[in-house]
């Protein structure tokens, strides 16, 4: 049986660190934070992922899998970290921080013939500097060591399905990497297969699938905005051009948010700054949607004195808790900057958000002059009528009739 420790406990190293367990191999699971372990070694998670938690009794009682403040010898090292962008003076770039004192920390306990598997979403070679990395800390020659980029494709929500039903694509920096990698990816398939290629081609693929989506968003939301001007409804004109065969846009919204969709086209950008500009003019057309929204709700409650708005959403997407890089809490924001109190509604998390007030549904609708609907939670979808009590912009089609 081999042993497999992952770096990295959160969204993504949680749920693989447990399906593999599940299949059979001996886990172990680090975080730097040790408020994470110990909340897992109690038996409860920190994340909000449906099935997670029973799984992961499962998996601790069955033996295979246990949780460690300390990084200790393995056969293969998981790389979950988190791979954020920072901007500085306008130059935005990878924050690969974490990714690096992950590869330091590996090449500490690394031995010969060790698998180390970056999960991390990262810009082109980053895979190649981990290696790198990890043979100056370590003192051994690339050769001794196989490394592989496997980028992570689930969805939260439905984490736990998605890793035993999407492909994978195995980027080995060796054939050997990409057939060990291969090979441990196929004991936890069921509907999903194993694409191999090389690193740099898994980096870029990962990349281009999230800014594909993020260029389609940018569509949307485009289409968003010239159906306002027209006065038709977005919702149902992209229902109808997605009945062409070959048409498939996405939905708009309020924005882009979440760690990926709304990061990784930064990571081509960055270092194709000349090449990138369909990417970057996408990008400015998502992130620009919370100003275009905070519009919208100044026209509405012009001439009113001192109007509550309410916003109902501040994670990222329907039904999660994950609230990085959310364009609900950006409204928010520049709702606050224009003056106006602002009420919210996140049924997943508790408390407030980043100076945002979080009440509760029938809180914010009673307490609101107008509300603006980010997110299509299952609670806003099962109380449209409260909803509806008062004026409102749908940035997510949530009140529409079917
Ligand atoms: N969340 C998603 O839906 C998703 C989907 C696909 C890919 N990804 C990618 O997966 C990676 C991880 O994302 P996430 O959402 O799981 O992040 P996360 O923030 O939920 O979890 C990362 C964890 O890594 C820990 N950590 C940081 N440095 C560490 C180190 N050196 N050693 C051990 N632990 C360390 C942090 O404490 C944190 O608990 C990112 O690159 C992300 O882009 C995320």
């Amino acid at each position: 049986m081999q042993k497999i420790t992952i770096l990295g406990l959160g969204y993504i190293g949680l749920p693989t660190a447990i399906t593999l367990a599940d299949v059979g191999f001996a886990v172990t699971g680090f975080d730097t934070n040790k408020e994470v372990v110990n909340i897992l070694n109690t038996g409860k998670i920190h994340i909000v992922e449906p099935g997670l938690a029973d799984a992961l009794r499962r998996a601790v009682s069955g033996g295979n899998l246990n949780f460690s403040y300390s990084l200790n010898e393995s056969d293969v090292f998981y790389i979950a970290v988190p791979t954020p962008f920072f901007t500085d003076k306008g130059r935005i770039s990878a924050d690969l921080s974490y990714v690096k004192s992950a590869g330091e920390m590996v090449a500490k306990v690394i031995r010969e013939g060790n698998l180390v598997i970056l999960e991390s979403t990262v810009p082109p070679r980053t895979t190649e500097q981990l290696a790198e990395i990890i043979a100056k800390e370590s003192g051994l020659s690339e050769d001794k060591f196989l490394v592989a980029h496997c980028p992570e494709r689930v969805i939260p929500g439905q984490m736990l399905r998605e890793l035993k039903n999407n492909d994978r694509i195995v980027g080995g920096r060796s054939p050997e990497a990409g057939e060990m990698a291969k090979a441990i990816y196929e004991k936890v398939l069921e509907k999903g297969k194993v694409h191999l290629t090389n690193d740099l081609t898994a980096e870029m693929c990962k990349l281009t699938e999230n800014t594909f989506r993020d260029i389609n968003i940018a569509y949307a939301n485009e289409l968003s905005i010239i159906c306002d001007e027209l006065g038709i409804d977005v919702f149902e004109l992209i229902s109808l051009a997605n009945c062409h065969p070959r048409v498939n846009i996405l939905n708009p919204g309020v924005g882009v948010g979440g760690h990926c969709i709304a990061v990784d086209p930064w990571f081509i950008y960055e270092q194709f700054p000349e090449e990138a500009k369909l990417i970057y003019a996408a990008r400015l057309r998502n992130d620009s949607k919370p100003r275009y929204v905070a519009d919208r709700v100044e026209d509405a409650v012009s001439g009113k004195k001192k109007p509550v708005i309410g916003v109902l959403g501040l994670s990222y997407k329907p039904d999660v808790d994950d609230l990085r890089e959310s364009p609900s809490i950006e409204l928010c924001h520049e709702l606050q900057k224009r003056g106006f109190e602002v009420l919210a509604c996140e049924p997943f998390v508790q408390g407030d958000i980043s100076s945002v007030k979080n009440r509760t549904l029938s809180e914010v609708v009673s307490s609101s002059d107008f509300i603006v609907i980010t997110l299509a939670h299952t609670l806003f979808k099962e109380n449209k009528a409260l909803i509806a009590t008062k004026p409102y912009y749908d940035c997510v089609g949530l009140m529409r009739k079917g």
